[in-house]
Order: structure tokens, then sequence, then C-alpha cells
């Protein structure tokens, strides 16, 4: 089970190293349940500072897919590594919608997280539209598709994928444990029909859309469903924290 927290543009310097402090503290005895906090570029490293030593980890929110160069305003792979990062989202649906990334942008930087030991995050996810046409699986098979195309993993741990409805993120609106549980075993198969089963039942499949401490543990208790990406409610300590002893309790 993994528990990860995407901050988005959220937090100061400040604020970032208290709600670090306090998700350090959460997380001293979740036992059986991965803990990641994925801030702001610039915070990493003073959030990384509270957090060494513990069991969170931390990761990027996206990365440029070249080692380095003539890219102003961009964030290399090595720059995360050199920060404490051991994770990084990519592909999630804000960079899509609102940064143009195209699924050949998601791939190069799956691959580039994946040559230099960082565990992608990768986020797929269909938007209202496409679930109103009934097109989701065909919709996340197409993104799985294309940004793990010649991808070779060695373990299920070298990446995780996130399924994330885009109509349920930030929206309160979640969606139903069954409809999580369905794009997960969907997601599931079609990584063993990719990879191997062994290796596909190894991946972490997270859910990501309002999750929140009410909702979490029916959504978490899903079969295919291995933790939570978490948006507005791993800003607060003590939401995530929750968020955090449901799936102690599950896992345990
Ligand atoms: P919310 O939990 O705020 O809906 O955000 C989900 C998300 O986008 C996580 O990456």
């Amino acid at each position: 089970m993994l528990i990860a927290g995407n901050w988005k543009m959220n937090t100061d310097l400040p604020s970032a190293r208290a709600l670090a402090a306090g998700v350090r503290e959460s997380a001293a005895d979740a036992e059986g349940v991965e803990v990641l906090v994925c801030p702001p570029f610039v915070l990493l490293d003073g959030v990384y500072q509270i957090l060494q030593g513990s069991n969170v980890k931390v990761g990027g929110q996206t990365l440029h897919p070249e080692d380095e160069g003539a890219f102003t305003g961009e964030v290399s792979a090595q720059m995360l590594r050199s920060v404490g990062c051991s994770h990084v989202i990519v592909g999630h649906s804000e960079r899509r919608a609102l940064f143009g990334e195209t699924d050949e942008d998601v791939h190069a930087r799956v691959r580039q997280a994946l040559d230099n030991d960082l565990v992608p995050v990768l986020c797929v996810g269909e938007t209202l539209d496409q679930r109103r046409g009934g097109t989701q699986q065909k919709v996340v098979a197409e993104q799985l598709e294309k940004a793990l195309e010649g991808a070779e993993l060695a373990s299920g741990s070298d990446i995780v994928v996130a399924y994330e409805p885009v109509w349920a993120i930030g929206t309160g609106e979640t969606a139903t444990p069954e409809q999580a549980q369905s794009m997960h075993a969907f997601a599931r198969k079609w990584l063993k029909d990719r990879f191997t089963d062994e290796l596909a039942a190894d991946i972490c499949i997270l859910y990501g859309g309002s999750m929140k401490p009410h909702n979490a543990e029916e959504l978490l208790s899903q079969d295919d469903v291995d933790g939570g990406l978490i948006g507005g409610a791993s800003l607060k300590a003590s939401d995530f924290g929750a968020i955090i002893e449901h799936a102690v309790h599950l896992a345990g």
C-alpha cells in the first residue's frame, strides 16, 4: 500500500516544513504502508531535510526528459535525485491539460525517470466526456500503451500507476469504489498482458481524485486499489494522517 500526497502549487517553505513534520509523525508507525510526499520543486530540499531518516519518501511533480541544458525553468532527473527524491509524478492530468503535455512527452519523461532510478508515478485517467461516452477503458489503455512503449521493468516496484479520473480531481466528486475497482482491474489486466502476471501483481495502482478521510477506507479496500494519490487532503497533516491510518488498518 502506498499513500502519496501531491501538494501541487501549494504551501511555502515554512508551511511545507511544518506539513512535512506532521506527515513524518503520522507515518512514524505506519507499518505495511509506504508514504510519499511530492512538494513543489523549490521546497523539495527543505522538505527532505525534515523527512530524511524517516520512512516518508519525497518525489517531484514532473521532470524534464533531457539530462541538462538550455531549458529555462525546467528541472532534471539528476536535480530531483540530488535533493532526495525517489519518485516523480509523470503525466498528471493538470500537466496534460494546462501545460500541453502529450502522450509522447509523458513517454519521454517515464523513460527519463526509469533511466535515472526514479520511480515514475504515471497518471492516467479519462475526462467526464470520455466517461459519458463510455470510452474510459480505451483512453486509459492508450495512455498506458504510449507512456510505457518500449519500457522494460526489472520489478513491479520500478513504477507506480495512478488512476485519476479527471472529473474527480479537485471536484469533491469521487469515483465510487466499484468504478475505481473496475478501472483498476482493467489497468492490472493491461499490465499483465504487457509485462508478466507476477510483475503486474507487484505494481502499485493508486486511486486519485477527491480521496478524503471519509471515503478512503472504502476505496482502499478494493482488491486492485493499492493506495492513493491525494491532492487537497494531503495539505492538512491531520487529514493525510487519517488516510494513512486507514491504509495501515487495511494493510495489517
Ligand atoms: P484531489 O485529491 O485534490 O482531488 O487531487 C487529486 C490529484 O490530482 C492528485 O494528483
